[in-house]
């Protein structure tokens, strides 16, 4: 793979290799995966005008340790402060969440839920409309999720990453949007950031090829403006656009089976949901 791309990819150490996932591990990985797609469903009726992002993450928080009995990754990771990111309008990702920050109407949010259970994670991520969609940032929400579900879909044994990534970059490009490249998605197991690299852009037929039992995830992360990004340096976490103008993302966690993907992270109300 070419240089490493800053910052996510920090988490990965080198030498690291693809894992393949047991039939074992794969049922703890759906385990985990839907006690976090459980957070969001449970977060998603408090995300309204008024209250603070540091609120949102105390009550997902207390879900996560209490009702799941699980534990949430991103609390003291690499010395993150809390226990979810909540990025929004112009944060791209790894927003921190404060009692200072309040949402308003008309604001657009991306809550990202990382969840341990049984010593494997699962890593999800949504947007919400904060009161009153704008119609701007509902149509580049909605981009953004098709952005997820025409790449989930292609996921199969044999075709290479290069495929999702080119995927991504044409239909958020058809649009008029950008991609971000600083960021990306990443094999995830017993180890929350690890090989491989799942960017958003790229060329087909190019990258390692997918193989049954690889789980990783992809997240794409879509801007309204320009694709640059810019680290705060201050938190040394959240990160923004160059421009200031909005960015939309959202996250799954996903197995590759026999003849195609299984979404470990699916809500109730999406298609790849398994009751
Ligand atoms: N959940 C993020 C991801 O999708 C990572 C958050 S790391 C944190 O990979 F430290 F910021 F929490
Ligand atoms: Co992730
Ligand atoms: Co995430």
């Amino acid at each position: 793979m070419a240089a490493q791309i800053s910052p996510k990819p920090i988490y990965l150490s080198d030498n690291m290799t693809v894992t393949i996932k047991t039939p074992e591990e794969i049922e703890k990985m759906r385990i985990a995966g839907r006690l976090a797609a459980e957070v969001l469903e449970m977060i998603a009726p408090h995300v309204v005008p008024g209250i603070s992002t540091g609120e949102l993450d105390r009550i997902c928080h207390q879900y996560i340790t209490e009702t799941q009995a699980a534990i949430p990754a991103p609390l003291n990771y690499h010395g993150f402060p809390k226990s979810i990111c909540t990025s929004v309008n112009e944060v791209i990702c790894h927003g921190i969440p404060s009692d200072g920050k309040i949402l308003k109407d008309g604001d657009i949010i991306n809550i990202d839920i990382t969840v341990i259970k049984n010593e494997y994670h699962g890593d999800t991520s949504a947007m919400f409309h904060v009161g009153t969609p704008r119609p701007h940032n509902k149509k580049l929400i909605e981009v953004t999720q098709q952005c997820l579900y025409e790449a989930i879909d292609l996921v199969k044994p044999g075709i290479r990453l290069g495929d999702i990534g080119n995927l991504i970059q044409k239909l958020a490009e058809g649009n008029h949007y950008s991609v971000v490249r600083e960021y990306c998605g990443h094999g995830i197991g017993k180890v929350f950031h690890e090989e491989p690299q799942v960017l958003h852009y790229g060329k087909p037929g190019t990258g390692m090829e997918l193989q049954k039992g690889m789980t990783f995830t992809i997240e794409p992360m879509i801007n309204l403006g320009q694709r640059h990004t810019k680290l705060n340096k201050k938190d040394g976490w959240t990160v923004t656009t160059k421009d200031r103008r909005a960015s939309a993302q959202w996250e799954h966690t996903l197995v590759v089976t026999d003849t195609g993907v299984e979404v470990l992270t699916a809500r109730k109300d999406e298609k790849y949901f398994n009751a």
